[in-house]
């Protein structure tokens, strides 16, 4: 049976998912029936979700948790966290209350600017291109005018656009770098709009500009797009006690704890293998937070890992250290992110993630991701420096397991006791289960 359709966009949500059962599953009415249990009975807002994206055939759960307790300058936050990583949400609720009783995070926005770009082609005169440039910039912005007086009345819009000569890379290409400033707005669709709008004007312009040949008229747009690179968009997260008080455990001094913590921290610093599992790390916390309230963590992902690679050599992207007897950990990131437009006013879980955050501005945001990462990264080092990852991340798997084998809730009570003082394993859960089940 041939899996190839045309026009399937325009069938119906039912068709869609017959010609997908009778196409690829041998228990085709098992399928639909699986398909179908994760439609919301409200059809409003399963309409909603289809409309989201295209071909859309159900929804796809992730459980969305809370961890509380997070006191960032001085005011608490109970954090959203969308994830389906079993420690994640139970690690970040540690971190906070750890530091909530030494002072909490500080945290401060350094930068707001985001980049968008035109990228063209040119082989003419390099002054005579200059000089068009001077004289088209002041029309570049006019003509965005109607595009960014809505977000200048928000206090934000075109900061500045440049010439940048790339031929030294590639033969004759140029681009037309702008900066933005996009408020509380992620700003994607605010950025590529004025980029689009920069780029007619300059290749309509090109064409009326005395000083260019014919053939130099001929400037070829290539593409106009932001940049998901904000290295100028950027928000530090810090905390910082007195080392004697880094208790941990009754096994490790604080002084030893402080020292082995740093010690893991300089490795990522210098080792990309273990940099990128130690960002990772931080993107569990990132990345959940992000989802809750509805932005773009594939652009967050993408920015933030250019970002350690920065000085040419991927590396962490937190940093610690003792002076005078005070340990300090932080995180410097890049983040654009939004709290009006996208899916923040639409998706009900989304408005209620931003409340539960007391509907912060993208400034607030960025600082409260940024909490969230380094929380998750000081979770998972004070971990790996003590007891080792798995003591905690296999008691977090322990309920996957059980439910893997259907347990009831009978036997998860017995099981979860039982595994409080017996080191969890997968093939120790399944014996276990089977003894109970004897
Ligand atoms: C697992 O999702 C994340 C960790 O591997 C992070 C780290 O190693 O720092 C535990």
């Amino acid at each position: 049976m041939s899996k190839v359709i045309s026009g399937f966009s325009r069938l119906d949500k039912s068709q869609k998912i017959n010609w997908l059962a009778e196409h690829y599953f041998n228990d085709s009415d098992i399928a639909k029936s699986i398909l179908k249990q994760y439609w919301n009975e409200d059809e409003k807002l399963q309409k909603l979700h289809d409309e989201f994206i295209e071909n859309t055939i159900t929804n796809y759960y992730l459980p969305l948790g809370i961890a509380p307790n997070f006191l960032i300058n001085n005011s608490v936050y109970t954090i959203p966290m969308a994830i389906e990583e079993s420690s994640v949400v139970a690690a970040a609720s540690k971190a906070a209350k750890f530091w909530y009783d030494r002072g909490g995070f500080k945290t401060k926005v350094i930068s707001t600017t985001k980049i968008g770009q035109v990228h063209f082609m040119y082989h003419g005169n390099h002054d005579h291109l200059v000089s068009f440039f001077k004289s088209v910039k002041p029309l570049l912005l006019k003509d965005a005018k109607p595009l960014t007086k809505n977000m200048e009345k928000r206090g934000g819009g075109i900061l500045d656009i440049e010439l940048r000569d790339k031929t030294n890379e590639i033969n004759g290409y140029y681009q037309l770098h702008a900066t933005f400033e996009t408020k509380d707005a992620m700003g994607a669709n605010f950025i590529n709009s004025c980029l689009e709008q920069f780029a007619n004007t300059f290749n309509t312009e090109a064409q009326k500009f005395d000083d260019f040949s014919e053939t130099e008229k001929d400037i070829q747009i290539v593409m106009s797009i932001l940049s998901n690179y904000v290295p100028e968009c950027l928000v530090r997260a810090e905390v910082s006690c007195n080392v004697e008080d880094l208790t941990e455990n009754e096994n490790i001094s604080p002084t030893e704890f402080a020292n082995k913590f740093i010690q893991a921290v300089n490795i990522a610093e210098v080792e990309p293998y273990r940099a990128v599992t130690h960002n990772k790390g931080i993107m569990n916390g990132i990345d959940a937070v992000v989802l809750a309230t509805g932005n773009d963590f594939r652009a967050v992902e993408a920015g933030v890992h250019a970002y350690a690679a920065r000085n040419g050599k991927y590396s962490s992207l937190t940093h610690a250290s003792v002076e005078n007897g005070v340990f300090k950990f932080w995180i410097e990131i890049p983040l654009a992110l939004g709290t009006v437009g996208g899916l923040t006013s639409l998706h009900p879980l989304v408005k209620l993630a931003l409340e539960m955050l007391n509907k912060p501005s993208a400034e607030e945001l960025m600082q409260i991701v940024a909490v969230a990462g380094l929380a998750q990264n000081f979770a998972a080092l004070r971990s790996l420096t003590t007891t080792g990852i798995q003591q905690g991340h296999m008691k977090m798997h322990l309920m996957n397991i059980l439910n893997q084998f259907e347990a009831t809730d009978s036997e998860k009570n017995a099981l979860v006791e039982h595994f409080k003082t017996n080191t969890v394993t997968h093939s120790a859960v399944v014996k276990a289960i089977e003894n109970l089940r004897r």
